[in-house]
């Protein structure tokens, strides 16, 4: 659809979708410009712009296979991107690994979440960032683990998740705890942003509700969040801006203050696109 190449709507805050971002007021946490991705002959980004601001709830909406995915994963350094920039804190960026994404403060909670479910609580919310005591002469190492139970307890309590234990095994708790589990890993961790894609897919509406809850909290807390979901009365609900994106780029972005549901379903259709067509 030649239609996307030129409409990009904004009705939001400090900047329209692909402009300069900084002019006058607050960057951006994290911003993209102009990324695009390739998988063979599937461009799946094709200039995708996106801009993260402080304390904010970010929802990103679209169909399947708009490319919001490949997006979140360009920006936690799971994928490279074939072209565009990404800035963090204003400064032009590389992210070559998820490592690296992590340095800079960014976390990702992914679909299938990555708890390992034979380990409890707190060795998930340490995975991979294991507390290590070193012996005399440094000579041994073992974990610490109780150094470990005891902060994933204040972690998991600053993000109001109840978990009545963190040494229960993660494989037997309930969908909600694990997905509570995963958010609350991540915003502990994470010091820009937190990214969630689809957090709420699986669960029921109360633990989407709960979820959400945890959304609030954290990006109450000072945590932007990027909230990727197909709930959209929640994130009409949540969300202090909507972005849409719509065959791998980001073609609108909307103040759910100012825009009803309908309008972000006649965005995610591309139907919004057809009215607005020039000429
Ligand atoms: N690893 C991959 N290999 C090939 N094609 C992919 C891959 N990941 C995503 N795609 C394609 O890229 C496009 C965007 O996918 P995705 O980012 O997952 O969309 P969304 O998350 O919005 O549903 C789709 O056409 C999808 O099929
Ligand atoms: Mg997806």
């Amino acid at each position: 659809m030649a239609v996307t190449r030129d409409i990009v709507v904004s009705k939001d805050g400090p900047s329209g979708a692909g402009g300069p971002s900084s002019a006058g007021g607050t960057p951006p946490v994290v911003e993209v410009r102009g990324i695009t991705k390739r998988f063979g002959s599937v461009l799946a980004l094709r200039g995708a712009d996106l801009a993260l601001y402080p304390g904010e709830i970010l929802g990103l909406v679209g169909d399947n296979g708009a490319g919001k995915s490949t997006l979140v994963n360009i920006i936690s350094g799971a994928l490279a991107p074939n072209g565009g920039e990404i800035f963090v804190g204003g400064e032009k960026v590389h992210i070559g690994s998820p490592l690296d994404a992590r340095r800079y403060g960014i976390e990702t909670v992914y679909q299938d979440l990555a708890l390992a479910p034979d380990l409890s609580v707190w060795a998930n919310v340490f995975l991979g960032r294991e507390r290590i005591v070193r012996g005399p002469m440094r000579l041994f190492g073992w974990l610490d683990r109780r150094a470990m139970a005891s902060e994933a307890r204040e972690q998991l309590d600053r993000t109001r998740i109840r978990i009545d234990s963190v040494d229960a095994l993660v494989g037997k708790l309930s969908g909600g705890q694990r997905q509570a589990v995963a958010v609350g890993r991540s915003a502990a961790w994470g010091s820009r942003v937190l990214l969630l894609d689809e957090p709420t897919a699986a669960l029921g509406v109360e633990q989407q509700e709960r979820v959400g809850e945890l959304v609030r909290s954290i990006a109450a807390q000072g945590l932007p969040v990027l909230l990727i979901s197909h709930n959209l009365p929640q994130v009409h609900e949540l969300c202090s801006r909507v972005a849409v994106m719509f065959q791998g780029r980001v073609i609108a972005t909307l103040k759910p203050s100012e825009s009803g549901i309908d309008e972000i379903v006649s965005w995610i259709t591309g139907a919004a696109l057809v009215a607005r067509k020039p000429e």
